[in-house]
């Protein structure tokens, strides 16, 4: 096995005919959100690289795109990287490597003819795990927008549904489970049926990311079961309830104030008298201060 990767090493680095051959390496472990990454392409000649630049596939427009600090590349995002050259190597580094920065790079010479004109394609997975989220299930899906879900006040004798979820570079595996009791569930859903005030506790849900033992990502939330004698809106969803019809009585005062606001000014412009009018400017009383000032700086006799 050694042999042959020996071989296999020899055969990549041999200059074939007048060519040389180019090799991109990248780094051997995970590659994290935010991790710094050094990608480096090396040629079997003492070239200065001048000639040589990285390109990425982007899987958006099926196409190769030159890297570069200044390239087109960096405008669509704003990102750091750098390319340093010397005899015989190419080293790209991006100091915080994004998940959109993730797939395949190879590196290009404009020199050489093909087949030794670019390198193999080196696929960069980048793995990320972002915020987990709790939403309880079979309830109308606003009450993922509105309710306070660290909390769930439900009713004896309610089926109780909750989803965890989060968004990863690869599918993770969920547990449920409550504190100090050892049971386990492996799934992203819990269901209770027919709660008993027992139930009542806290419940934390963990994410796992399949590949990286580092992405790890739990919630906790407190379920309280009411009594049956609890008052309805006590429950986390007759606070919805009560949420959403506070919120629908605000909207319909809305609109009662803007009708009769929108009535008013059409009947004011109906109403065509010069007092009234309210594109008029207001009219000045003979006997009133503000007529004095133009009556006794007139030239002309008033009569
Ligand atoms: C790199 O090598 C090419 C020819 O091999 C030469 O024309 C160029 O000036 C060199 N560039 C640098 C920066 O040394
Ligand atoms: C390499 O050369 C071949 C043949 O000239 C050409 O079709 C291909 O596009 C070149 N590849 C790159 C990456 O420039």
């Amino acid at each position: 096995m050694k042999e042959l990767l020996l071989f296999a090493t020899l055969t990549l680095l041999c200059p074939q005919g007048n060519y040389a051959s180019l090799i991109l390496l990248g780094p051997e472990y995970p590659v994290l959100e935010g991790d710094y990454v050094t990608l480096q392409c090396l040629s079997d000649t003492e070239s200065n690289m001048t000639d040589v630049h990285v390109e990425k596939f982007s899987k958006h427009l099926q196409k190769w795109f030159r890297v570069e600090p200044y390239g087109l590349f960096r405008r669509c995002f704003y990102y750091d990287l750098d390319i340093s050259r010397e005899p015989g190597r190419l080293e790209l580094t991006i100091p915080s490597i994004q998940s959109f920065m993730e797939g395949p790079y190879r590196c290009v010479s404009d020199d050489a003819a093909f087949p030794y004109n670019s390198s193999l394609p080196l696929t960069v997975p980048v793995h990320y795990m972002r915020d987990i989220s709790v939403s309880r299930l079979g309830v109308s899906s606003y009450s993922r927008y509105f309710s306070p879900m660290q909390d769930l006040r439900v009713r004896v004798g309610e089926d109780v549904e909750v989803d965890c979820s989060v968004s990863a570079s690869q599918d993770p595996e969920y547990t449920w489970r409550k504190d100090a009791e050892d049971w386990l569930v492996l799934s992203s859903k819990l269901k209770l049926k027919k709660v008993r005030v027992e139930d009542s506790g806290s419940y934390t849900c963990t994410a796992q990311h399949p590949a990286v033992s580092a992405l790890s990502k739990s919630r906790t939330i407190s379920i309280t079961v009411l009594s049956e004698d609890a008052p309805w809106y006590d429950s986390t969803q007759g606070r919805l309830v009560l949420m959403t019809s506070a919120a629908g009585v605000v909207v319909l005062l809305l609109i009662v104030s803007v009708s009769v606001c929108l009535c008013r000014r059409a009947s004011a412009k109906n109403s065509k008298g010069p007092i009234d009018d309210h594109s008029q400017k207001k009219p000045i009383y003979t006997a009133s201060v503000e007529s004095l000032a133009s009556t006794t700086g007139d030239k002309q006799p008033l009569v």
